[in-house]
């Protein structure tokens, strides 16, 4: 079975030089049977232990390893090549290396790919016991470890060089299920407010300075009775990047989420709410503002009247549940008469005639756009970490690419403050 987060996530693996290097072209084999795009970099010391061809087979890409060859890979710069990945893998992580990153070195194009990329590492060091054990490294690890960089291993084990310890990479099982866990959390680095361009991108550094962001987010939950809830399978990832966009764009957001794993975005204001009903609350709470954006998967039911006790079985049956309809959020923020948001965007998930049904939903909700994203299980269903969205407004129609939802959210930003300064 094709694993959600890593079908169609894009890898980058940076191969330090090691002896584990080789057990890195099983890690690129086990992330291809899984749908991942992997992208390799190879130190100088990495082409020692392991040629460049083999890693060029199995990732079928172009290798890189040169910081200055322009003829290499159709003069993608490193910049670029550092961020078109959802995540940064660096295995085998050497004592060296792991030295370098934490300086902040940019002497090789691993490093300065590590310095450059707006995504998060994660590093699976590989060593003898006493480079792993020494104080040096323990503070750079601690160092990395405070930057952000997450990490799996090493093992115990015994080493190539006889001794037995810790400093084995992690088998490349564990690496993937490692990379699968970092999938499940936002790996973009969001950077501080007011900065941000990147060339050639959608510009939404500041663009949004002044200005204030509602987004809401994840599922609801709507109890049943104290342990049981009504809910769907919304991971809140899209809603989340949304908001850490906003943020980067320089807006004052506030992040309304229904229960998700997510970490909070950075610098963005979350309030957390379990029904649809606290949800309402929360984003009139929330209001005025200049942009409202629903990305939640609010529950369209609620339990009439949640039993206050755990319903039991008994032996009578199953209970019949009755259930109200939530109010609508989006609606109600999109026809408010005072105070409605400049712009206010919806998202429709479809499983049918995408276009048609997103058509409808802007007209019956009364909002200026709708992103359409298809969740048909062949379009890859709820929770993936990239998203194909169908932009639906009065002006018309415009299919993006599959993007990873993070770029998606950047563009979204970037189109609402466009949006926002032709008003609307
Ligand atoms: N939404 C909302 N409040 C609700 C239901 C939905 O704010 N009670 C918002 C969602 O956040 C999303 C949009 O409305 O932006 C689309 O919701 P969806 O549930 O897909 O549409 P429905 O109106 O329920 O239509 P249908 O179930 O027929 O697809």
């Amino acid at each position: 079975m094709i694993e959600p987060t890593l079908a169609r996530a894009r890898i980058l693996l940076i191969v330090g030089g090691g002896v584990a290097a080789y057990k890195a072209l099983d890690l690129v084999r086990r992330l291809r049977e899984r749908g991942a795009s992997v992208r390799v970099a190879m130190t100088a010391a990495a082409r020692e232990f392991v040629t460049p061809l083999s890693f060029e087979a199995l990732s079928g890409q172009p290798v890189r390893f040169d910081l200055f060859a322009l003829t290499e890979d159709s003069g993608m710069g490193h910049i670029e090549f550092s961020r078109e990945a959802d995540l940064v893998v660096v295995a085998p992580a050497t004592a060296n290396l792991l030295a370098r990153m934490a300086q902040g070195l940019a002497d090789d194009l691993a490093t300065t790919t590590l310095l450059a990329t707006d995504k998060r590492a994660l590093l699976a060091p590989a060593m003898n016991l006493r480079m792993w054990l020494h104080p040096a490294t323990q503070r750079n690890v601690a160092t990395l470890r405070g930057d952000g960089a997450l990490f799996v291993g090493p093992d115990d084990g015994e080493m190539a060089c006889g001794e037995y310890g810790p400093g084995r990479m992690a088998e490349p099982l564990a690496i993937v299920a490692a990379i699968e866990r970092a999938l499940q959390e936002p790996t973009a680095i969001p950077l501080p407010p007011g900065v941000g361009a990147r060339p050639g991108k959608a510009q939404t550094s500041g663009v949004l300075a002044g200005r204030r962001v509602v987004v809401t987010s994840g599922p609801t939950q709507e109890p049943i009775d104290p342990v049981r809830y009504l809910g769907n399978r919304s991971s809140g990832r899209q809603g989340h990047a949304i908001a850490a966009a906003a943020r980067a764009a320089g807006a004052e957001t506030i992040l309304v989420s229904g229960p998700t794993g997510l970490p909070d975005p950075p610098d963005v204001a979350v309030v957390r709410i379990e029904t649809a009903l606290e949800m309402q609350a929360a984003v009139r709470a929330a209001l005025p503002a200049d942009i409202f954006i629903a990305a939640a998967a609010v529950a369209d039911w609620r339990v009439d009247r949640a039993s206050e006790q755990k319903l039991k079985k008994r032996g009578a049956g199953a209970p019949t549940l009755t259930l109200t309809e939530n109010p609508d959020i989006l609606a109600e923020v999109a026809t408010l008469r005072k105070g409605r948001p400049s712009l206010v965007i919806g998202f429709a998930a479809e499983t049918e005639n995408l276009v048609d049904n997103a058509r409808r939903k802007l007209a019956r909700k009364g909002c200026d756009l709708i992103v359409a994203n298809s969740v048909a299980a062949k379009d890859g269903g709820f929770g993936g970490p990239d998203n194909q969205a169908t932009i639906v407004s009065h002006d018309g129609v415009e299919a993006w690419p599959r993007m990873a939802k993070t770029e998606l959210a950047s563009a979204l930003i970037a189109l609402a403050a466009k949006r926002l300064e032709k008003g609307r």
